[in-house]
């Protein structure tokens, strides 16, 4: 495979490359896609002026370099082997050359709705093939798909439509989720009830589910496709048009819109596919993600098949019908690369080792990890008992906001060090600063982890909102890149993270901003203030526990957690539920009002000893009432 890091030595090679002669180094990279015009410059732009640009004056689609490449090419090769939610049904499979003639049937049905370039599309469904088809048929006409997962509540599935202005919604009638059904149609039409940018919905028929169906306004996408034509023409889209938006939370506000542009994207998610994992030919590649989050954009949907990979696509659950079934799957399919989140291995770790032993999974080479740092426990059982201590285990740490992987082992080319995403790839320039914001350059190190120039996957700008994107990366230390994670560096460059040092909480994988879970639990009538922390959890690495000052002193915790609960189910998902709430007759604030969670996080740790200097608070005789609430 082309420009593919083989060994240890290309890997330095490389990287001094990409760091040197970043140009000339992407530019070969980038000779080796289709475009319809080429680029007049490689990267133009800086973290100063916010005005980074990579490939500017070319032309291209995404998806002629994800399907006709290999329709033409290696037609009959699987691109998706689809796994349905109920091992009882028939799974169904797409060569390239077949999902190619889906993905124009379904840009035709988009063209037959008015879509044009330019257009948000909202996605609100569950692991069937048409999400990954309509949305690539997104990109082949040229609009800008907005994904939200099917988790979220319909006021925040209608809080996303609406920022980013999004003119048709496709969704399922119903989801199957293990042996539940969620009702995603209902949900958007709740939703939509808010949207009047919406023109129309498609609504794909997975459960026959009894639904209703606005006349005017909801189609039958599985009718629609049907009728539709097997050729289209692919939009001719600048380098730097917008691809996708999709949101993540914050520290601070409101989620927001990150918004990936077309040729450095692919370029991300090709190229670190490809040098990560090592697939080859015969390779068979599994990522457990749900499309609705950015690991399912970058390496389900674009990745594996911009290299023409075989994967496997699942609808259900790690524990339906059994705790089994991801191995089945892996057995089933012979899956080679299989790549999932900590929280999944720790659930499945938690598990009767029996449903492990009845597996043989022998098929496997790599191991994937993503999503929040991983405890060497799980790591161990993931390497004895999944990988057999036989297959590299690749920890890759990315965000969002990064497109694509940043820092990871590269599978059996470089070295793993367990619960370690070790060395930045190629053109990933990272650095540890202090909180001063001066670089640390002596090893080892902690500190906080900064890019330091452009990478061609990054995300461009916040949607609609440009000053929030400076604001939020690019102004707590000017001139670089501040991704909100810790970091530490051994004595040789490997750099393992710590986790968020920002009020990002990731539960299960998932950011979630304490603000935004503060501001649904504020709504309740019974509180007048809360405040939310992140505390260590077994399976979800991180648990929300809420601090809440309620209206009547004689409210109980524990009939407060379930309406509240009921609320952010509601305002959020069920995603954003919190573990655990007591109630406390008051916060520790700053003198400038600000809630101190810090003095919070230990008090539930228990470490009172570590609380630090609480003379400076405006209260701080609300600590010893924090305490005493606690117990
Ligand atoms: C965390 C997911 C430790 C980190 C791709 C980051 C990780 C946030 C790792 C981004 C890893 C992701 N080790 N922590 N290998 N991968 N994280 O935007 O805190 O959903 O900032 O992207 O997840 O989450 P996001």
């Amino acid at each position: 495979m082309k420009y593919r890091v083989e060994s240890k030595d290309q890997y330095q090679q490389f990287y001094q490359t990409s760091m040197e002669d970043q140009n000339k180094y992407w530019e070969e990279r980038a000779q080796t896609f289709t475009w319809f015009k080429k680029w007049d410059s490689v990267q133009t732009g800086n973290f100063k002026d916010l005005n980074v640009e990579w490939f500017s004056g070319g032309k291209l689609n995404i998806t002629v370099n994800a399907l006709d490449r290999h329709a033409e090419n290696t037609p009959d090769k699987v691109a998706i082997f689809w796994e349905p939610n109920d091992p009882k049904e028939s799974p169904i499979q797409y060569t390239y050359k077949e999902l190619l003639e889906k993905v124009n049937q379904f840009a035709n049905v988009l063209a037959g709705q008015g879509i044009e370039k330019g257009d948000r599309i909202c996605f609100y469904m569950s692991m069937v093939p048409e999400f990954l088809i309509g949305v690539l048929a997104t990109a082949r006409i040229g609009a800008v798909h907005s994904v939200v997962f099917g988790g979220f509540s319909a006021k925040a599935l209608a809080e996303r439509i609406n920022d980013c202005d999004a003119k048709l919604v496709v969704t399922n009638d119903e989801a199957y989720r293990g042996n539940k059904i969620v009702p995603l149609k209902n949900i958007t039409d709740e939703a939509l009830e808010k949207c009047s940018c919406v023109k129309s919905v498609l609504c794909l028929k997975r459960t026959g589910g009894n639904i209703k169906m606005q006349e005017g306004r909801d189609h039958w996408l599985n009718e629609l496709l049907d009728l539709a034509d097997k050729e289209f023409q692919p939009a001719e889209m600048d380098a730097e048009d917008p691809l996708f938006i999709l949101y993540t939370s914050g520290s601070t506000g409101k989620p927001k819109g990150l918004q990936h542009t077309t040729a450095g994207y692919m370029l991300w998610a090709s190229e670190t596919y490809k040098n990560v994992f090592q697939v080859g030919d015969n390779d068979i590649y599994w990522c457990t993600a749900d499309i609705g989050w950015i690991t399912g954009h970058s390496y389900i949907t674009y990745g594996p098949l911009l290299n023409g990979s075989t994967q496997v696509m699942f609808e259900g659950i790690p524990t339906f019908p059994d705790a089994g079934r991801f191995w089945q799957i892996v057995d089933k399919y012979r899956v080679t690369h299989f790549y999932t989140a900590p929280t999944a291995i720790r659930a499945l770790e938690a598990c009767d080792e029996k449903f492990v032993n009845e597996a043989n999974l022998s098929s496997l080479k790599v191991l994937g990890t993503v999503g929040e740092p991983i405890n060497i426990e799980a790591w161990n059982w993931y390497n004895e008992k999944i990988g057999k201590k036989n297959c590299p285990i690749v920890d890759t740490w990315w965000q969002t906001e990064t497109g694509g992987i940043m820092i990871s082992t590269l599978a059996g080319v470089t070295d793993v060090i367990p619960c370690h995403a070790t060395l930045p790839l190629p053109g990933v320039c990272p650095m540890l600063v202090d909180n001063e914001g001066n670089e640390i350059t002596s090893n080892p190190a902690e500190g906080n982890l900064c890019i330091d120039r452009p990478w061609p996957g990054m995300a461009r700008t916040i949607y609609g909102d440009h000053e929030r994107y400076r604001q939020t990366y690019f102004s707590t230390y000017p001139g670089k890149y501040f991704t909100g994670d810790g970091a530490r560096r051994d004595k040789n460059g490997n750099y393992r993270i710590t986790g968020r040092v920002d009020d990002v909480i990731n539960v299960s994988g998932h950011r979630i901003g304490t603000a935004e879970v503060e501001d649904a639990i504020n709504e309740h009538e019974a509180i007048v203030e809360s405040a939310v922390i992140g505390v260590p959890h077994d399976i979800k690495g991180e648990s929300l526990v809420a601090f809440m000052i309620p209206f009547h002193s004689d409210s109980s915790s524990q009939d407060l957690l379930t309406s509240v609960n009921e609320l952010i189910t509601k305002e959020i998902g069920a995603i954003a539920k919190l573990e655990k709430a007591i109630v406390v007759p008051g916060l520790p604030k700053t003198r400038s009002g600000k809630i101190m969670r810090r003095i919070l996080r230990k008090v539930a740790s228990g470490e009172l000893d570590k609380l630090g200097d609480t003379s400076t608070l405006l209260n701080p005789e609300i600590v010893d009432e924090i305490i005493k609430a606690m117990k």
